[in-house]
């Protein structure tokens, strides 16, 4: 046998990375027999069996699909599914957003949240260089782990901004404003547009208006991330109404939007991305430019986006009858998470749990950020063998009728022992 060549890649260069903590925490409740065992750390909904849910209009648009004898394996164009794109902008600007009107909006199918977000990364770290801009990106603390190594792996400078405040459970809004007041003007600051992941809390309307003018008078670039519209609140317009007030405020931005959880199309990646050009009488042109330079990069990183989940999307979005099903859906699987707050909150208040648990109904979408410490997050794997993130993220997801009593308890005999 001819000698080996030593490897290009040693221990020194490449180091063995750590396991994503989330796929960890998955695997250790996989391997745990307990017939009590409790998953809330998925990032997925659960139905009130604890089983995934295939929505029922996504069933239909299946169906359809199967169906259809046109229906063939060819290649979407870069720019993705038209008839999705276009409805996708209106789902997420408002169908009669003069953005869209004044011909404002480039969207581009993206291989989902993720995908949205790694385009919109590429092309500030390779466009966003305008004199006076500072290209650090700003994120919540805490935010979705994936943020950081998104804008990292594309040479984006990242740094923080305070957003949970630990003594309320809820919003520290003037940590968060006093950070993006004193960020360099022109810098990227990424917002979750609802259900912010991993805290659940969001900031209000009024102080969604507040951010919009402390970011203009800062000509901070706003990045969105929408992977919960309609799953947080059952309502697709109320969701989405922090990006449609950036927009009527006349910024140039972007939005990275997910159908991942509100279409449960998890796996097919589907997803699309947005840049919408400030009003101006060269707008239109503006946004040309930029796809045709989105369209470039595109090209090189996925070529073509991928069909299925597009189709299924693109179905329901275009069909009058099945978009209302859609909302239907949705508001099932909305209500069934804020019931759970409600009972999960109601039992540890009936218990006299050491603690406030207001949170857990103030809190909104699929998290909830409990406030439990790492301890006591071990002690209910180890003892209770309910599964949570080390933070005290619970996924609400993961709750159902036959096992919200179950956590109250154990969280109610943690939180006394831990005192
Ligand atoms: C805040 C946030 N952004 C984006 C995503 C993207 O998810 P996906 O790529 O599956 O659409 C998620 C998923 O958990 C998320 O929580």
């Amino acid at each position: 046998m001819a000698s080996a060549l030593p490897t290009s890649f040693p221990a020194e260069v490449v180091p063995q990375a750590p396991e994503d903590p989330l796929f960890g925490l998955m695997a250790a409740y996989r391997a745990d027999t307990s017939p009590n065992k409790v998953d809330l750390g998925i990032g997925a909904y659960r139905d009130d069996n604890a089983k995934p849910w295939v929505l029922p209009v996504v069933k239909k648009a299946d169906e359809i699909i199967r169906n259809d004898p046109e229906a063939n394996h060819e290649y979407l164009p870069i720019a993705g599914l038209a008839a999705l794109t276009s409805k996708a902008a209106e789902l997420v600007l408002g169908a009669s957003s003069p953005a869209l009107a004044e011909k404002r909006v480039a969207s581009f199918q993206a291989i989902s949240g993720t995908g949205a977000l790694h385009l919109g990364a590429l092309f500030l770290a390779k466009f966003y260089k305008i004199a006076g801009a500072n290209r650090t990106v700003y994120f919540s603390s805490p935010t979705w782990a994936n943020h950081h190594q998104i804008f990292t792996n594309v040479g984006l400078p990242i740094a923080s901004y305070p957003y949970f405040d630990k003594a309320t459970r809820g919003l520290d809004f003037e940590g968060m404003k006093a950070a993006l007041r004193d960020a360099p003007e022109g810098s990227i600051v990424l917002l979750h547009a609802c259900a912010h992941n991993p805290t659940g809390v969001d900031p209000s309307p009024e102080q969604w208006a507040e951010l919009a003018a402390l970011l203009k008078e800062k000509r901070h670039f706003p990045f969105f991330d929408t992977a919960y519209q309609g799953f947080a609140s059952g309502d697709l317009d109320r969701d989405a109404g922090a990006i449609r007030l950036f927009v009527e405020a006349g910024f140039e931005l972007i939005v990275a939007q997910s159908f991942a959880k509100n279409f449960g199309l998890y796996g097919e990646r589907a997803g699309c991305f947005h840049y919408v050009a400030a009003p101006s009488p060269d707008a239109a042109e503006t946004k040309t430019r930029v796809a045709s330079q989105l369209a470039i990069l595109q090209r090189s990183e996925i070529s073509n986006p991928p069909i299925y989940g597009a189709k299924v999307a693109s179905i329901i979005l275009n069909d009058p009858a099945l978009f209302a099903e859609w909302q239907d859906n949705l508001r099932t699987m909305s209500g069934r998470i804020i019931d759970m707050r409600k009972q999960l909150r109601g039992k540890l208040e009936e218990l006299g749990t050491p603690g406030t648990w207001n949170h857990i109904t103030n809190q909104i979408g699929m998290f909830s950020f409990t406030g439990l410490t790492e301890p006591q997050v071990l002690k209910l794997r180890e003892d209770y063998h309910i599964y949570m993130t080390k933070n005290g993220r619970i996924s609400m997801a993961g709750l159902n009728s036959r096992n919200v009593e179950y956590v109250a308890k154990a969280v109610d005999k943690v939180v006394r022992e831990t005192q």
